[in-house]
Protein backbone atom coordinates (compact mmCIF):
# COMPACT_ATOMS: atom_id res chain seq x y z
CA UNK A 1 0.00 0.00 0.00
CA UNK A 2 1.56 3.30 -0.71
CA UNK A 3 0.72 6.28 1.76
CA UNK A 4 1.33 10.06 1.56
CA UNK A 5 1.68 12.37 4.45
CA UNK A 6 1.18 15.97 4.68
CA UNK A 7 1.55 18.60 7.30
CA UNK A 8 0.08 21.91 7.02
CA UNK A 9 -1.20 25.61 8.40
CA UNK A 10 1.00 26.84 10.88
CA UNK A 11 4.06 24.89 12.07
CA UNK A 12 4.57 23.44 15.60
CA UNK A 13 7.33 21.32 17.39
CA UNK A 14 6.63 17.75 17.21
CA UNK A 15 5.98 17.76 13.64
CA UNK A 16 9.03 16.10 12.55
CA UNK A 17 8.27 13.39 15.32
CA UNK A 18 4.81 12.06 13.63
CA UNK A 19 6.33 12.12 10.20
CA UNK A 20 9.09 9.79 11.76
CA UNK A 21 6.55 8.11 13.64
CA UNK A 22 4.01 7.27 10.71
CA UNK A 23 7.33 6.11 8.64
CA UNK A 24 8.82 3.69 11.19
CA UNK A 25 4.96 2.50 11.53
CA UNK A 26 4.66 1.93 7.79
CA UNK A 27 7.37 -0.38 7.49
CA UNK A 28 5.75 -1.94 10.11
CA UNK A 29 2.64 -2.38 7.64
CA UNK A 30 4.87 -2.91 4.82
CA UNK A 31 3.54 0.64 3.30
CA UNK A 32 5.53 2.69 1.19
CA UNK A 33 5.29 6.45 2.25
CA UNK A 34 5.37 9.73 -0.14
CA UNK A 35 6.07 12.89 1.19
CA UNK A 36 3.36 15.90 0.16
CA UNK A 37 5.06 18.99 -0.23
CA UNK A 38 3.63 22.30 1.65
CA UNK A 39 0.29 20.85 2.70
CA UNK A 40 -2.38 20.31 0.62
CA UNK A 41 -0.31 22.10 -2.59
CA UNK A 42 1.99 18.96 -2.77
CA UNK A 43 -1.05 17.57 -4.16
CA UNK A 44 -2.64 20.43 -5.77
CA UNK A 45 0.80 21.51 -7.41
CA UNK A 46 2.06 17.45 -7.36
CA UNK A 47 4.96 17.61 -5.57
CA UNK A 48 5.85 14.82 -4.00
CA UNK A 49 9.18 12.64 -2.70
CA UNK A 50 10.12 9.25 -1.17
CA UNK A 51 9.90 9.02 2.53
CA UNK A 52 12.14 6.14 4.02
CA UNK A 53 13.98 5.63 7.30
CA UNK A 54 17.35 7.14 6.10
CA UNK A 55 15.45 10.60 5.17
CA UNK A 56 13.40 10.64 8.03
CA UNK A 57 16.74 9.67 10.63
CA UNK A 58 17.49 12.40 12.95
CA UNK A 59 14.61 14.12 12.84
CA UNK A 60 13.24 13.41 15.81
CA UNK A 61 13.83 16.48 17.99
CA UNK A 62 14.12 19.23 14.96
CA UNK A 63 11.74 21.58 15.12
CA UNK A 64 9.22 22.74 11.90
CA UNK A 65 8.61 20.34 9.40
CA UNK A 66 10.92 18.42 6.45
CA UNK A 67 7.92 18.32 4.29
CA UNK A 68 7.21 22.19 4.24
CA UNK A 69 3.84 23.86 5.28
CA UNK A 70 1.48 26.06 3.86
CA UNK A 71 -2.37 27.63 4.65
CA UNK A 72 -3.31 26.54 0.72
CA UNK A 73 -7.12 25.00 0.86
CA UNK A 74 -8.00 23.06 -2.06
CA UNK A 75 -11.59 24.54 -2.01
CA UNK A 76 -10.36 27.44 -2.14
CA UNK A 77 -8.24 27.28 -5.62
CA UNK A 78 -10.58 26.67 -8.85
CA UNK A 79 -10.46 23.06 -9.79
CA UNK A 80 -8.57 22.41 -6.35
CA UNK A 81 -10.15 19.09 -5.52
CA UNK A 82 -10.16 17.79 -8.58
CA UNK A 83 -6.51 18.23 -9.11
CA UNK A 84 -6.31 16.33 -5.55
CA UNK A 85 -7.92 13.75 -6.46
CA UNK A 86 -6.41 13.29 -9.95
CA UNK A 87 -2.98 13.04 -8.23
CA UNK A 88 -4.01 11.12 -5.64
CA UNK A 89 -5.13 8.38 -8.41
CA UNK A 90 -2.06 9.08 -10.94
CA UNK A 91 0.45 8.44 -7.69
CA UNK A 92 -1.14 5.34 -6.32
CA UNK A 93 -2.02 7.02 -3.44
CA UNK A 94 -4.44 4.78 -1.47
CA UNK A 95 -4.40 6.99 2.29
CA UNK A 96 -3.04 10.24 3.26
CA UNK A 97 -2.31 10.91 6.71
CA UNK A 98 -3.16 15.02 6.92
CA UNK A 99 -1.00 16.49 10.27
CA UNK A 100 -3.15 19.59 10.60
CA UNK A 101 -5.16 22.39 12.52
CA UNK A 102 -8.42 23.88 11.83
CA UNK A 103 -8.02 24.60 8.40
CA UNK A 104 -6.35 21.47 6.99
CA UNK A 105 -8.24 19.04 9.02
CA UNK A 106 -11.55 21.01 7.71
CA UNK A 107 -10.25 20.24 4.16
CA UNK A 108 -9.37 16.84 5.15
CA UNK A 109 -13.33 16.53 6.30
CA UNK A 110 -14.92 17.80 3.02
CA UNK A 111 -12.27 15.37 0.59
CA UNK A 112 -13.20 12.72 2.84
CA UNK A 113 -16.76 13.53 1.43
CA UNK A 114 -15.56 13.53 -2.09
CA UNK A 115 -13.82 10.14 -1.46
CA UNK A 116 -10.26 11.02 -0.58
CA UNK A 117 -9.25 8.15 1.76
CA UNK A 118 -8.06 10.61 4.74
CA UNK A 119 -6.92 10.10 8.43
CA UNK A 120 -5.90 13.15 10.42
CA UNK A 121 -3.54 14.24 13.25
CA UNK A 122 -4.26 17.09 15.48
CA UNK A 123 -1.90 19.93 15.22
CA UNK A 124 -1.43 23.32 17.03
CA UNK A 125 0.47 25.27 19.36
CA UNK A 126 -2.93 27.06 20.12
CA UNK A 127 -4.39 23.62 21.86
CA UNK A 128 -7.86 24.47 20.40
CA UNK A 129 -9.16 21.88 18.05
CA UNK A 130 -12.22 19.87 19.75
CA UNK A 131 -12.19 15.78 20.56
CA UNK A 132 -8.37 15.68 21.60
CA UNK A 133 -7.88 16.71 25.33
CA UNK A 134 -4.21 18.36 24.00
CA UNK A 135 -2.62 19.10 20.70
CA UNK A 136 1.57 18.43 20.43
CA UNK A 137 3.51 21.40 19.84
CA UNK A 138 1.47 23.17 23.16
CA UNK A 139 3.95 21.71 25.32
CA UNK A 140 6.73 23.28 24.13
CA UNK A 141 4.62 26.54 23.58
CA UNK A 142 3.95 26.95 26.92
CA UNK A 143 7.61 26.21 28.31
CA UNK A 144 8.85 28.65 25.99
CA UNK A 145 6.50 31.16 27.48
CA UNK A 146 6.72 30.29 30.93
CA UNK A 147 10.65 30.67 30.30
CA UNK A 148 9.68 34.18 29.32
CA UNK A 149 8.15 34.77 31.89
CA UNK A 150 10.40 33.96 34.31
CA UNK A 151 12.72 35.77 32.32
CA UNK A 152 10.63 38.76 32.90
CA UNK A 153 9.64 38.72 36.59
CA UNK A 154 13.31 39.68 37.55
CA UNK A 155 13.91 42.41 35.00
CA UNK A 156 10.55 43.97 35.92
CA UNK A 157 11.09 43.63 39.42
CA UNK A 158 14.83 45.43 39.24
CA UNK A 159 13.51 48.21 37.40
CA UNK A 160 9.44 48.64 39.27
CA UNK A 161 7.62 47.86 36.07
CA UNK A 162 5.16 46.05 35.08
CA UNK A 163 5.41 43.84 31.78
CA UNK A 164 3.18 43.08 29.31
CA UNK A 165 3.60 39.52 28.16
CA UNK A 166 1.67 39.08 24.49
CA UNK A 167 1.93 35.02 23.73
CA UNK A 168 0.41 33.60 20.87
CA UNK A 169 -3.21 32.28 21.05
CA UNK A 170 -5.74 32.97 18.11
CA UNK A 171 -9.26 32.05 19.51
CA UNK A 172 -8.78 30.37 23.04
CA UNK A 173 -5.92 31.34 26.00
CA UNK A 174 -4.56 28.21 26.63
CA UNK A 175 -0.82 28.95 25.91
CA UNK A 176 -1.59 32.40 28.08
CA UNK A 177 -3.38 30.41 31.09
CA UNK A 178 -0.80 27.43 31.29
CA UNK A 179 2.17 29.98 31.24
CA UNK A 180 0.36 32.44 33.08
CA UNK A 181 -0.31 29.90 36.11
CA UNK A 182 3.20 28.44 35.63
CA UNK A 183 4.84 32.11 35.30
CA UNK A 184 2.86 33.40 38.19
CA UNK A 185 0.91 36.32 35.99
CA UNK A 186 -0.80 38.63 37.99
CA UNK A 187 -3.10 39.20 35.12
CA UNK A 188 -4.10 37.11 32.42
CA UNK A 189 -6.15 37.93 29.67
CA UNK A 190 -7.82 35.66 26.53
CA UNK A 191 -9.97 35.46 23.82
CA UNK A 192 -12.89 33.30 26.47
CA UNK A 193 -13.58 36.88 27.59
CA UNK A 194 -13.20 40.21 26.62
CA UNK A 195 -10.53 42.39 28.60
CA UNK A 196 -12.00 45.11 30.98
CA UNK A 197 -8.73 47.46 31.28
CA UNK A 198 -10.48 50.06 33.71
CA UNK A 199 -10.30 46.69 36.00
CA UNK A 200 -7.17 45.24 35.01
CA UNK A 201 -5.30 49.00 35.76
CA UNK A 202 -7.97 48.56 39.51
CA UNK A 203 -6.24 44.85 40.04
CA UNK A 204 -2.48 46.40 39.83
CA UNK A 205 -3.22 49.16 41.45
CA UNK A 206 -4.49 47.38 44.30
CA UNK A 207 -1.38 44.98 44.15
CA UNK A 208 1.08 47.98 44.12
CA UNK A 209 -0.40 49.66 46.88
CA UNK A 210 -0.17 46.49 49.01
CA UNK A 211 3.86 47.21 48.76
CA UNK A 212 4.74 45.33 45.21
CA UNK A 213 6.12 47.41 42.67
CA UNK A 214 6.03 45.04 39.97
CA UNK A 215 4.03 43.34 38.03
CA UNK A 216 3.33 40.54 35.03
CA UNK A 217 0.24 40.83 32.28
CA UNK A 218 0.18 37.93 30.31
CA UNK A 219 -1.90 38.37 27.26
CA UNK A 220 -3.32 35.82 24.01
CA UNK A 221 -2.75 37.98 21.11
CA UNK A 222 -6.62 37.24 20.15
CA UNK A 223 -8.20 38.92 23.36
CA UNK A 224 -10.74 41.52 22.34
CA UNK A 225 -10.99 44.65 24.57
CA UNK A 226 -14.09 46.00 26.10
CA UNK A 227 -14.21 49.60 25.14
CA UNK A 228 -18.12 49.41 25.35
CA UNK A 229 -19.56 46.72 26.63
CA UNK A 230 -21.39 45.30 23.75
CA UNK A 231 -18.81 45.71 21.07
CA UNK A 232 -15.35 44.09 22.16
CA UNK A 233 -12.79 44.52 19.49
CA UNK A 234 -9.38 42.94 18.65
CA UNK A 235 -6.02 45.21 18.40
CA UNK A 236 -3.86 44.24 15.57
CA UNK A 237 -1.23 46.08 14.32
CA UNK A 238 -0.87 44.75 10.83
CA UNK A 239 -4.30 44.68 8.72
CA UNK A 240 -2.41 42.18 6.63
CA UNK A 241 -3.98 38.56 6.44
CA UNK A 242 -2.53 35.49 5.32
CA UNK A 243 -2.79 32.54 3.07
CA UNK A 244 -6.26 31.54 4.05
CA UNK A 245 -7.56 35.25 4.02
CA UNK A 246 -7.38 34.94 8.20
CA UNK A 247 -6.22 38.46 9.75
CA UNK A 248 -2.49 38.82 10.62
CA UNK A 249 -3.16 39.13 14.55
CA UNK A 250 -0.55 40.73 17.10
CA UNK A 251 -0.26 44.67 18.83
CA UNK A 252 -2.96 43.63 21.70
CA UNK A 253 0.05 43.60 23.66
CA UNK A 254 1.18 47.28 23.27
CA UNK A 255 -2.27 48.58 23.47
CA UNK A 256 -2.66 47.08 26.47
CA UNK A 257 0.82 47.87 27.81
CA UNK A 258 0.22 51.53 26.82
CA UNK A 259 -3.19 51.77 28.76
CA UNK A 260 -2.08 50.06 31.79
CA UNK A 261 0.68 52.70 32.08
CA UNK A 262 -1.79 56.22 30.82
CA UNK A 263 -4.27 54.85 33.44
CA UNK A 264 -2.03 53.62 36.50
CA UNK A 265 1.21 55.88 35.58
CA UNK A 266 3.21 52.70 36.29
CA UNK A 267 5.84 52.39 34.05
CA UNK A 268 5.28 49.73 31.78
CA UNK A 269 6.85 47.79 28.98
CA UNK A 270 6.09 45.12 26.78
CA UNK A 271 7.41 41.89 25.41
CA UNK A 272 5.89 40.21 21.89
CA UNK A 273 7.34 36.47 22.12
CA UNK A 274 5.75 35.84 18.51
CA UNK A 275 7.32 32.57 16.57
CA UNK A 276 9.97 31.95 19.16
CA UNK A 277 6.87 29.80 20.21
CA UNK A 278 6.35 27.96 17.62
CA UNK A 279 10.31 27.42 16.53
CA UNK A 280 12.94 24.84 17.70
CA UNK A 281 12.72 21.17 19.86
CA UNK A 282 9.78 19.77 20.92
CA UNK A 283 9.78 19.11 24.74
CA UNK A 284 9.67 15.63 25.34
CA UNK A 285 6.33 15.46 26.27
CA UNK A 286 5.40 16.38 22.48
CA UNK A 287 7.67 14.22 21.35
CA UNK A 288 5.90 11.36 22.92
CA UNK A 289 2.73 13.07 21.70
CA UNK A 290 3.67 13.09 18.20
CA UNK A 291 5.16 10.00 18.34
CA UNK A 292 2.15 8.58 19.46
CA UNK A 293 -0.09 10.34 17.17
CA UNK A 294 2.12 9.47 14.42
CA UNK A 295 1.91 5.53 15.35
CA UNK A 296 -2.31 5.28 16.13
CA UNK A 297 -2.48 7.35 13.00
CA UNK A 298 -1.01 4.61 10.73
CA UNK A 299 -2.66 1.81 12.40
CA UNK A 300 -5.89 3.93 11.47
CA UNK A 301 -5.18 3.73 8.09
CA UNK A 302 -4.07 -0.21 8.06
CA UNK A 303 -7.66 -1.06 9.88
CA UNK A 304 -9.13 1.22 7.06
CA UNK A 305 -10.73 3.98 9.73
CA UNK A 306 -10.67 6.36 7.36
CA UNK A 307 -12.41 10.15 8.12
CA UNK A 308 -11.48 10.33 11.48
CA UNK A 309 -8.34 11.68 13.70
CA UNK A 310 -5.83 10.99 15.98
CA UNK A 311 -6.97 12.02 19.20
CA UNK A 312 -5.62 12.54 22.64
CA UNK A 313 -8.80 11.43 25.52
CA UNK A 314 -7.29 11.41 29.18
CA UNK A 315 -4.73 9.18 28.47
CA UNK A 316 -5.44 7.33 25.65
CA UNK A 317 -5.04 7.48 22.19
CA UNK A 318 -8.16 7.02 20.19
CA UNK A 319 -9.75 8.83 17.03
CA UNK A 320 -12.74 10.83 16.26
CA UNK A 321 -14.59 12.05 13.07
CA UNK A 322 -12.69 14.47 11.23
CA UNK A 323 -15.71 16.98 11.54
CA UNK A 324 -15.51 16.83 15.51
CA UNK A 325 -11.82 18.58 15.59
CA UNK A 326 -13.52 21.85 14.01
CA UNK A 327 -16.87 21.51 14.94
CA UNK A 328 -16.36 23.61 18.10
CA UNK A 329 -13.47 25.54 19.39
CA UNK A 330 -12.09 23.83 22.89
CA UNK A 331 -12.00 26.34 24.96
CA UNK A 332 -10.14 27.38 28.28
CA UNK A 333 -12.58 25.68 31.09
CA UNK A 334 -14.07 28.08 33.71
CA UNK A 335 -12.03 26.12 36.52
CA UNK A 336 -8.60 27.58 35.04
CA UNK A 337 -9.43 30.70 35.13
CA UNK A 338 -10.68 30.28 39.04
CA UNK A 339 -7.16 28.52 39.66
CA UNK A 340 -5.25 31.64 38.08
CA UNK A 341 -6.99 34.15 40.13
CA UNK A 342 -6.03 32.80 43.27
CA UNK A 343 -2.63 33.76 42.60
CA UNK A 344 -3.50 37.54 41.00
CA UNK A 345 -2.98 40.51 43.59
O1 LIG B 1 -2.56 28.79 14.66
C1 LIG B 1 -1.36 28.85 15.34
C2 LIG B 1 -0.83 30.25 15.32
O2 LIG B 1 0.44 30.18 15.92
C3 LIG B 1 -1.73 31.30 15.99
O3 LIG B 1 -1.58 31.32 17.36
C4 LIG B 1 -1.28 32.56 15.30
O4 LIG B 1 -2.31 33.52 15.27
C5 LIG B 1 -0.95 32.12 13.94
O5 LIG B 1 -0.65 30.74 14.00
C6 LIG B 1 0.21 32.88 13.34
O6 LIG B 1 0.40 32.46 12.05
P1 LIG B 1 1.52 32.94 11.04
O7 LIG B 1 2.69 32.02 11.22
O8 LIG B 1 0.91 32.78 9.71
O9 LIG B 1 1.88 34.34 11.40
Amino acid sequence: MRIAVLTGGGDCPGLNAVIRAVVRRAANHRFEVIGLRDGWKGLLEDQTFPLTRASTAGILHRGGTILGTSRINPFKVEGGVERVLENVRRHGIEAVVAIGGEGTLSAAGRLFEHGLPVVGIPKTIDNDLGGTDYTFGFDTAVSIATEAIDRLHSTAESHKRVIVVEVMGRHVGWIATHSGIAGGADVILVPEEPADLDQVAEQLRRRHAGGTSFSIVVVAEGTKIRSRPDEPEHVISSGAVDEAGRVRLGGVGAYVAAEIERRTGFETRVSVLGHIQRGGSPTAHDRVLASRFGVHATDMVAQGEFGRMAALQGNVVTSVPLEEATRTLKRVPAEYFDVARVFFG
